[in-house]
Order: structure tokens, then sequence, then C-alpha cells
């Protein structure tokens, strides 16, 4: 010790020098008092040059500023105690793109009186070692987000002075040592994402926790301790493991827990509330994506602090006890994909803080006669699709004006839209999808300008679009596929600058699809479905040479259209997903990458323009059922993301462009019913497909791999007149987005084939 009190005194003394010798202006500069321990010193020496750093940024704490001539505790990142001249805490944000890992005899090490250490996004690789036993004062480790790996060293146990500790966001593994029961003060552990797969339960006994972060391992233990000895729980956060086994009762103990997230595990049986806090202040409980099975135990209102309750993706099944309405700060509620039945309760409506109702993916069949909405309820989102509701269109929604989104889809409601549904003008998502809704699709859109996605598909609309649809700027989806709407082709939603998907397959739409006074607009189109209608006319050769998203390459790191991965992809999932149904949810695809043209079965004529070879991003192109003549344009081998390619049953004459054998993604080619000859192209592409592809084509040949031996050129199929498929209203038997998925290894790997309807 006593060379370093001589250092200091010996610091002290140069700077009374320094006074003397330099007359002092009026403002006393205070210098900085020489503190730093040799020893000390030279353990941070060695560890900066065990960590070479040559990241040269100004925003970081690094040890690149570090100078042997000046005092050590002016370091950056380094503070020491006042007095003893210790370094006491240590914070340092390397970045550096240099791997290091701690070596046991790190100098790091050899400062023993650190109590704060803090070496979180240090690039830190290797395990942790032993020897940070030493540092036993520590009371604040945060060793995040770097790449550890290996088992946590027994001697963690050691810091027997540990308040916080995070691992957050390592490579860790095995178990939590049983030596961290001596960690008796700690009051806030955060081993997220990590590889933890047990011990888990050594955690029972730290009495000060307040603050337990487990989520994102692999712990796979049945919670068998009580842990209601915790008392001092503020959020116990253990979602995304494989915890088993029965729910952990005994946190309901706990009067001070705020937070209880435990889903996605695999918890299963009755959920068993056990013994609650009378006093409980749980703010917040989310089991979902577990196996829970049963009733909702009707105690569950004993909760009374509850906020946010989330007991979706489970088993549960029976009526949604009423006792629940007595959550009355209830401000979020989700019992989705479930198998609950019955009523939906009133009172739920009677709430003022209510935001959030998901009661969708259930067996709800009915709302409670007495529906009485408050004044100033604040739904914001309710979700009651895919249930069993078979009731007219609730006009008591209306009164619902904040409402954000509403799910109605997959029901029996019947009767129309009402009128008053303007007055929910924060409206940014409506899904009517799928019901038996009739009339007129109301005029109600100039009310409703925050609207981004409206779905009315499969039902019975009928008339025309309403025209106030124009006011809707933020339209990004709009379909209303499989209704009876009869109206002309809408050109005047062009003018909508952000309307990507636009879906008006199988209604009754009729005349031209293109005007040669009017401006096509839709520039932000990346879907279109208007199959299956009776639009009519020619196309001109550059008809498609405005739609840039077509061709817009999307990649994930410079998309100019980043912002639609925020928050807001969540409202179309759901709508997207419901267009492609059976596309398994990679969403990230099919909104920014699924480029879909659908102009089959109509009347269309003349020649497939030429600029169709333009949308170079294109993956799925169907012309089929209509009366195209003349060639197939060549600039199609120029949409080189090309999956699938329809344009069967048509006029077409000439030959297949041998260029077309070079789309390395096509998989589902249909070019039967033509009058199309000469030889098919020999590429893997072409001679994977069925030989009913090229059927009803008198002159091609070259098709001896995949047609009879005998059949050299394929045979004309007259048994089926074009125009009976052409008049039949059902969808097609063979669908061809799902034909491509059958066929395509390439494009297999986002979709699952079970669930067969991909029809637009
Ligand atoms: C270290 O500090 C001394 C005195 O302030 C200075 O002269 C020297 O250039 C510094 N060295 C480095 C490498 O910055
Ligand atoms: C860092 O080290 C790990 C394990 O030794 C290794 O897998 C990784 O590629 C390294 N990273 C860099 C950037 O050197
Ligand atoms: C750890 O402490 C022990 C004594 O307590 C000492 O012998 C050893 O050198 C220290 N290890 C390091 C790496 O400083
Ligand atoms: C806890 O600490 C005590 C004394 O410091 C020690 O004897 C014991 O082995 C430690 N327990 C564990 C599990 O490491
Ligand atoms: C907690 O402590 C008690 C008594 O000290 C002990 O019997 C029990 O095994 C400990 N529990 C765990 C999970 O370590
Ligand atoms: C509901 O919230 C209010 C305001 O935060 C609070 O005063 C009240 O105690 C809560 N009610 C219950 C039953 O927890
Ligand atoms: C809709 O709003 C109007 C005026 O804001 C109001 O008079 C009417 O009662 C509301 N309709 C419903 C069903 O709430
Ligand atoms: C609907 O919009 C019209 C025209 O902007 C306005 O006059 C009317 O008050 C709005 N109605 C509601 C219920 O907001
Ligand atoms: C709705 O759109 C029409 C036509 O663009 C426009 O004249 C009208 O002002 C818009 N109304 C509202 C409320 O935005
Ligand atoms: C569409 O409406 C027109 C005129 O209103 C009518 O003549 C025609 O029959 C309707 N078409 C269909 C398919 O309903
Ligand atoms: C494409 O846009 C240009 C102007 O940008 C316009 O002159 C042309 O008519 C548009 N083409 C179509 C087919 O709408
Ligand atoms: C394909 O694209 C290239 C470059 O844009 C163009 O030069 C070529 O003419 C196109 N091919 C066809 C067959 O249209």
């Amino acid at each position: 010790m006593i060379p370093s009190k001589f250092y200091c005194f010996g610091g002290i003394v140069t700077m009374f020098f320094f006074f003397f010798l330099h007359p002092l202006p009026n403002t006393f500069a205070s210098p900085t008092r020489s503190l730093c321990r040799h020893d000390q010193r030279d353990a941070l020496w060695e560890l900066k040059e065990e960590f070479p750093n040559h990241a040269n940024d100004d925003e970081r704490v690094t040890t690149l500023s570090w100078n042997k001539s000046v005092d050590c505790c002016s370091w950056s990142g380094v503070t020491c105690d006042a007095v003893l001249g210790q370094v006491i805490s240590l914070e340092l944000q390397s970045y550096s793109s240099v791997n290091t890992s701690l070596k046991a005899s790190s100098g790091l090490f050899k400062l023993q009186h650190l109590s704060d250490l803090d070496l979180s996004h240090c690039s830190l690789s290797g395990e942790i070692p032993s020897s940070i036993g030493n540092l036993s004062h520590l009371t604040y480790l945060d060793l995040s987000f770097n790449q550890f790996v290996g088992e946590i060293p027994i001697s963690v146990g050691d810091l027997n002075q540990l308040r916080y500790l995070s691992l957050y966001s390592n490579d860790l593994r095995g178990n939590i040592p049983s030596s961290f029961a001596n960690l008796t003060k700690l009051s806030d552990l955060n081993l997220k994402s990590n590889q933890f797969t047990g011990g888990a339960l050594i955690l029972a006994n730290l009495t000060s926790l307040s603050e337990l972060n487990l989520s994102y391992n692999n712990f796979n233990s049945s919670i068998s301790v009580d842990l209601s000895g915790l008392h001092n729980l503020e959020r116990f956060i253990g979602n995304d493991n494989s915890f088993f086994g029965p729910f952990p009762s005994s946190l309901l103990m706990i009067s001070s827990l705020g937070m209880i997230a435990l889903d996605r595990n695999q918890f299963e049986g009755p959920l068993d509330l056990g013994n609650m806090s009378s006093s409980s202040n749980l703010g917040s409980l989310d089991v979902s994506y577990n196996k829970f099975s049963g009733l909702i135990p009707p105690s569950i209102s004993k909760l009374h602090s509850l906020a946010v309750l989330d007991l979706s993706h489970n088993n549960f099944k029976g009526i949604v006890p009423r006792s629940i309405s007595s959550l009355v700060n209830l401000t979020s509620l989700d019992l989705s994909y479930n198998k609950l039945e019955g009523q939906i309760p009133s009172l739920l409506w009677r709430s003022s803080m209510l935001s959030s109702l998901d009661l969708s993916h259930n067996l709800f069949s009915s709302f409670n006669k007495s529906v009485e909405v408050v004044d100033g309820a604040s739904l914001r989102e309710l979700r009651l699709g895919s249930n069993s509701l078979q009731v007219p269109f609730p006009q008591w929604l209306c009164k619902l004006k904040d409402l954000w989104a509403l799910d109605l889809s997959n029901n029996h409601f019947t009767g129309s839209i009402p009128q008053c549904l303007k007055n929910s003008t924060s409206l940014t998502e409506l899904r009517l999808q799928n019901n038996s809704l009739s009339g007129f699709l109301p005029d109600i859109f100039t009310n409703l300008t925050d609207l981004r996605s409206l779905d009315v598909s499969h039902n019975n609309f009928v008339g025309k679009l309403p025209t106030s649809l124009i006011n809707c700027t933020y339209m990004e989806f709009l379909s209303v596929k499989g209704n009876k709407i009869n109206d002309t082709f809408p050109f005047w939603l062009g003018s909508l600058q952000i309307l990507k998907i636009l879906v008006l397959g199988s209604n009754a739409f009729h005349g031209p699809v293109y005007n040669p006074t009017t401006y096509l607009g839709f520039p932000s189109l990346r879907i279109i479905n208007i199959a299956n209608n009776n639009f009519v006319g020619s196309l001109p050769q550059d008809y498609f040479t405005n739609w840039t998203q077509m061709y817009m390459v999307w990649s994930n790191e410079d998309s100019p259209e980043s912002e639609y991965m925020g928050d807001d992809s969540l409202i179309y999932e759901d709508s997207i997903d419901l267009v492609y149904k059976g596309v398994e949810t990679d969403f990230k695809r099919i909104f920014q990458a699924f480029k879909v043209i659908d102009f089959s079965r109509n009347r269309f004529s003349g020649h497939i323009p030429g600029s169709i070879g333009l949308l170079s991003e294109l993956r799925f192109l169907n012309l089929s059922g209509n009366v195209f003549t003349g060639n197939i344009p060549p600039s199609l081998s120029n949409i080189t993301k090309l999956e699938a390619l329809d344009l069967s049953r048509n006029n077409l004459s000439g030959e297949i462009p041998q260029g077309l054998g070079k789309l390395s993604f096509l998989s589902y080619i249909n070019f039967s019913h033509n009058h199309l000859q000469g030889l098919v192209p020999q590429s893997t592409q072409f001679q994977s497909q069925n030989c009913s592809s090229f059927m009803g084509n008198c002159g091609l040949y070259g098709l001896e791999k995949i047609c009879k031996e005998n059949h050299v050129n394929v045979p004309v199929l007259t048994s089926q007149p074009l125009q009976e498929s052409l008049s039949d209203s059902k969808e097609p038997v063979l669908n061809w987005i799902v034909a491509a998925i059958a066929y395509g290894p390439e494009i297999s790997r986002p979709f699952r084939s079970s669930r067969l309807d991909l029809s637009l």
C-alpha cells in the first residue's frame, strides 16, 4: 500500500509545483488529482494490450485513448475510489471487430476492488474464465451482447455482493451453477438469449431478486419448486423456453409481482392458479403458446390488477367465465386460438379501459343479447374472426368510435354493412371476408381516411365499388374477391399512391382495363388479381411499363420500403394470408417480393403486351383462359424471377421462345390449349412438367421425356370446350399457383403444401 500512497502524494506535490510556476488566472481550473495506483494502472494496461482496439470511434468508450503518462483514474471508462485510488468501476464498449477472449490471467482480474464492471458489446468470445470469482467486490456485472460460450464458471458464486448480473445475448449453455445459491443479494438477473438448459430452480432461494429474465433459452424442466419465497420479485420473464408441467402457481402468492411472461413453452394441464395473494399487483400475465387445457378458471378475477391477459394459442375450452368482466383494469385481453364457445361475455363492452380484445379462432356463436357499449368505450382493436358467429352485422359496433382494427372475418355474419360504421373514423383495418354479408358496399369511406386494409372478399356484395374509396389515401390492401360486384374497371383507384394489393377476382366486373385517355396509375402495385370477371379488350404494348414496383428489387438492407416491416406489417399479415390461403407466413417474402399478375379467365384479346418483360421481379403470371392471339412475347424470358407461368387456353400461336428455357426459377408452366408449334425448350424446367401442360397444341414437339413415348406430338384435347370452363363460376379444380408449389423445389421453401388453396 505504501507505494500507492507515495504516488498519490507525489501527484499532489506535482500539482503544487504547477501552481507555483504558472500564475493562475482568476477562474480556478480544477486540475485532476493523480490518484492512480501503479498496480491498478499496470493491470489496466495489461487489459488494454489484451484488447487491441483500432476502432477509432469517438462515440464509444474504448481503451484506445489510454495513455500511461496520464493518471489512470482519468482514463475513459475508468473510475477510482476517490481516497484509495483503486479502480472501482470499469466500463468499456469496444465494438471492435476483433474477437478477443478473456484469459484467466487477464489484467482485468487484478482489479480486485472493482464493484462495477460493464463489458457489454465488447465482441468478447470464448469462455468466462473462472478468475472472475476474484472480483469479489462486484455489485454490478454486465457482459451482455458478447459471444461468450460454454458454461458459467462455478466461481461466479463467489461474487456474493452482486446485485446486478446480465449475460443477455451470449452463447452460454448448460446449467446455471448451483453456486448461484450464494448470490443472495442479487436483485436483477438477466440470462435472456442464451442456450441454458437447466439449473433455473436454484434461483428459487434468491430472495432479493426483483427482476428475473430467463427468456429465449432452452430451459426444459418443470417449475416444481415453491417460488413464493421470492417476495421481492416484480418481473418473472421465462418466455420462449421449453418449461413444461403445470403452471407455477406459487408465483401468484408474491404480492410484489407485476409481470409473468411464460409464453411459448410447453406447459400443460389446467391453468391451476392455486392460492393467490389477496393483494396481488399482477398487471400482466402471458401464458400464450402453451398446451394448457380445460376451462379458464373463474378465480382469475382475483388477479384484480390485471391489465394484460394473454391466454391465446392454448387448448382452453368451454365458456369464458363471467367473472372475467370484473377485471376492470384490463386493457388487453387475448383469448384467440383456443376452443372457447358460447356467448361473448357482454360485460366486456362495458369497460372503458379495454383497448384490445382478440377472441378470434374459437367457437363463439353469439353475443350476449344485452350488449351494452358504454359511452367512452375505448376499444381500439376488436378481433372476432374465425368463430361461428351467425348474426346480423352488429350495429352497436358503431359506438366504438376509436376502433382501429375490426376483424369479423370467417364467420356467418349476415345483412349489410351499416352506414353508421363511418363513425369509426380511426379504422385502419377492416376485415369482413368470408361471411354472408350482402347488399351494396356502403359509401362510407369519405370518413375512413385512415383505412389501410379492406377485405370484404367472399361475401354476397352487389353493385359498384363505392367511389369514396378514393379518399382512403393510405390504402395498401384492397380485396373484394368473390362477390357479385358489377362494375367497370376502377381506373380511379389508380391514384392511390401506395396501393400494393388489388384483388377484384371472381366478380361481375366488365369492360376494358385500358383506356387510351386515362393514365393507368397504380404506382405501387405488386399484386393484381382481376381473374374470373368479364373484362374485355386488348392491351397496348406498353401496358405494364408504369408498374415500377413489379421490377423493383427488394433487399433486406437497403429497402426504400423498410417502413413496412415495422409494426404496420402486422395489419396485413393475416389479410394476405387469407389471399394466399395456406402460405406459410413468410410475410417478408410475400409482402416484399411476391409480385403477381393474374388476368386469367376474362376475355382479353389481341397480343400479350411485350412490356410484361419489364417486370423483372414478377413471380407469378397468369393470363390463361382469355383469347390472346399472336406469339408469346420473347421478352418473357427477361422475367428472371418467374416461378409460375400460365398462358393456357388462349389462341396463342408460333413457337415457345427458347429463352424461356433459361428461367431457372420457373417451376410451373402451362401452355396447354393454344396453337403453339415447334420445339419445346429442353431445359429441366420444361422437361419436368406434366405432359398436360402442353396438351391441346397440335404442333409442339420435343416432349418425348414427359409425354408417352409414342406421342411425339401432343394430342389435341377437345373433350372440354373452352367456353365451359370460362362460364364456370367455381374456382378451377387445378389451381395454378398450387401446382407451382407442388412442382417447384425452388419455391417450395416458404410454403406448406398441405393446405392447397392459393387462388387469388
Ligand atoms: C500521452 O500523453 C502525453 C502527455 O499529455 C502526450 O504528450 C502524449 O502524446 C500522449 N501519447 C499518446 C500516444 O497519445
Ligand atoms: C470469433 O470467434 C468465434 C469462435 O472462436 C468464431 O466462430 C467467429 O467466427 C469469430 N468471429 C470473428 C469476427 O472473428
Ligand atoms: C486471483 O486471486 C488470487 C488470490 O486471491 C491470486 O493468487 C490470483 O493471482 C488472482 N488471479 C488473477 C488472475 O488475478
Ligand atoms: C457458498 O459460499 C460458502 C461460503 O462462502 C461456501 O462454503 C459454499 O460452498 C458456497 N456454496 C456454493 C453452492 O457455492
Ligand atoms: C433453498 O434453501 C433451502 C434451505 O436453505 C434448501 O433446503 C433448498 O434446497 C434450497 N432450494 C434450492 C432450489 O436451492
Ligand atoms: C385500476 O387502476 C387504477 C388506476 O391505475 C388504480 O387506482 C386501481 O386501484 C386499479 N384497480 C384495481 C382493482 O387494481
Ligand atoms: C354516429 O355519429 C353521429 C354524429 O357523430 C351520431 O349522431 C350517431 O348517433 C352515431 N351513430 C352511432 C350508431 O353511434
Ligand atoms: C363524414 O365526412 C363528412 C365529409 O367530410 C363530414 O361532413 C361528416 O361529419 C363525417 N361524419 C362523421 C361521422 O365523421
Ligand atoms: C374525397 O375525395 C374527393 C375526390 O378526390 C375529394 O373531392 C374530397 O374532398 C375528399 N373528401 C375528403 C373528406 O377527403
Ligand atoms: C351488370 O349491370 C348491368 C347494368 O346495370 C346489367 O345489364 C348486367 O346484367 C349486370 N351484369 C351482371 C353479371 O349482373
Ligand atoms: C406511363 O406513364 C407515362 C407518363 O409517366 C404516360 O405518358 C403513359 O401513358 C403511361 N402508360 C400507361 C400505359 O398508362
Ligand atoms: C431483355 O432485357 C434487355 C435489357 O433490358 C433488353 O436489351 C432485351 O431486348 C430484352 N429482351 C427481350 C427479348 O425483350
